[in-house]
């Protein structure tokens, strides 16, 4: 048996603290599941003085990362201190050092994964990176394993418990934005920037890593189609609610032949669906196979310790296979070519809310305008906007119609003098 492995912690936040306590809190366990005790060799931060959710000792806590990752008894380095640079340098220098990685990354792993990957090949070590998508979810380690005998065809997820949370509390008390945006940040959900959460950013990056591992093909985040949750108002979600729907960010891969569309956006989804009832930070990936049907992972999409559980997973795997001498599988073979599809080609329903002049023959032209695009109403409801304006609110309900077409509609409608202002224009997802 090895005396220890040496874990070496880069970054000592939500994420981090939560790991370093449960390691230490948890080492009896831990060994017996790894062969060999787990032992923390180093941890670096940005500022050493600072009081945290969890204090290790003064003689093991340091500011530069590269120490730990020269450090010859460190095996396993585990990257969680967020953004692009320069945690991608580290994880690299780490890899070429010897080093196995876990990380927690998503930005770094959709963006850098082939790169990151080839090299760990090549060293010889894993690089694993269950947290990055999901929090707690166990949902990377299922698609590059226990789905590998599956075709997958989609994966229909909520994937950002920032956002969901957000919309929870605006949905259902009509909380104001910026004050439950602040309260998600408390609790430790949110990126150090949040413009990345709530932009609907994060989510297409880890939209990018589970389309590569279901679909085997390289998905950038740049191939995915993103629109965030600000345009969002009290108002979409009181009429949501009229009309049956929930909002929620929704992260939606669809496989075609050889073509993948790749989309984070709001979304109407019908309020009896699984996906409509996942509330507040919990996350929920649905991917749909041929072997399958559907399969719905569920939990704990963020935070401390949900995230934690996956990383301490990441790192007793790794360590089993030191410990053992055994490997592990090579997480991620991409093979297929894949063609990425534009959002023009979606086809969908949508929510139109609008304001125009309440005056005889609106309508009439706004439909016009609707039928020209090739866009049928479903339904519509109309509000008056008080006594003191002539101005009223239509919500327009459309059977499928293409995304070109809604956009070539929605600029139309912005020419049209009746039409006062376009409030908002949300996919229906069904
Ligand atoms: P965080 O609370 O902001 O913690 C970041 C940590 O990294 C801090 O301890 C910070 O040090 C340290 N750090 C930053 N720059 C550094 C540098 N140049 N050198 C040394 N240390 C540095 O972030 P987090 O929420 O734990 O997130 C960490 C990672 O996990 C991110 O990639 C995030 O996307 C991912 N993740 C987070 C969650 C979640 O729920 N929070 C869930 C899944 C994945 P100081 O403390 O001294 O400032
Ligand atoms: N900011 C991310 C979220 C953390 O809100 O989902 C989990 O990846």
């Amino acid at each position: 048996m090895r005396s220890s492995i040496g874990v070496g912690l880069i970054g000592m936040g939500v994420v981090g603290s939560g790991v370093a306590r449960a390691i230490t809190e948890n080492s009896t366990a831990l060994h017996s599941h790894v062969g060999s005790p787990l032992k923390l060799i180093r941890v670096a931060v940005r500022d050493t003085s600072k009081q945290r959710e969890f204090m290790v000792s003064q003689n093991i806590l340091g500011d530069n990362p590269e120490e730990l990752i020269n450090d010859e008894s460190v095996n396993i380095v585990v990257e969680l201190m967020g953004g692009e640079h320069p945690a991608l340098e580290l994880i690299l220098a780490a890899v070429k050092n010897g080093k196995h990685v876990v990380t927690a990354n998503k930005e770094v792993i959709s963006k850098h994964g082939s790169e990151i990957f080839s090299l760990a090949r090549e060293n010889n070590v894993r690089v694993l990176f269950e947290a990055s998508v999901g929090g707690g979810i166990p949902i990377i380690s299922p698609l590059m394993r226990d789905l590998v005998a599956n075709d997958i065809k989609s994966i229909k997820a909520i994937i950002n418990g920032t956002t969901n949370y957000i919309l929870t509390r605006m949905a259902n008390e009509q909380a104001d934005y910026q004050q439950v945006l602040q309260e998600a940040q408390e609790l430790g959900y949110a990126e150090s920037d949040p413009t990345s959460d709530v932009e609907g950013i994060d989510a297409a990056y880890k939209l990018s890593i589970l389309s590569t591992l279901a679909f085997r093909a390289s998905v950038k985040d740049t191939d995915i189609f993103t629109e965030g949750i600000t345009s969002l108002t009290d108002k979409d979600f009181s009429y949501a609610k009229e009309l049956g729907y929930s909002i929620k960010l929704l992260a939606i891969a669809t496989r075609t032949d050889s073509s993948v569309l790749g989309r984070v956006h709001p979304a109407l989804i019908p309020k009896e669906q699984m996906l409509a009832k996942v509330d507040d930070a919990l996350n929920a990936v649905e991917v749909e196979t041929d072997l399958l049907d559907k399969v719905l992972f569920h939990g704990p999409g963020a935070g401390s310790m949900p995230t934690s559980s996956a990383v301490v997973a990441d790192i007793v795997n790794i360590a089993r296979t030191i410990a053992g001498g055994t490997d592990l599988l090579d997480p991620v073979r991409l093979s297929d070519e894949i063609e990425i599809r534009s959002i023009d080609t979606l086809i969908t329903k949508y929510y139109f809310r609008l304001e125009a002049e309440d005056q005889p023959g609106v309508l009439a032209r706004i439909a016009a305008v609707l039928g020209d695009c090739g866009i049928s109403i479903s339904s519509f409801i109309q509000k008056g906007l008080g006594d003191q304006s002539t101005n009223a609110e239509l919500v327009i309900m459309t059977h499928e119609a293409s995304e070109s077409s809604v956009t070539r509609a929605v600029s139309s409608l912005r020419g049209l003098e009746v039409v006062r202002m376009i409030g908002n224009v949300i996919r229906v997802v069904e």
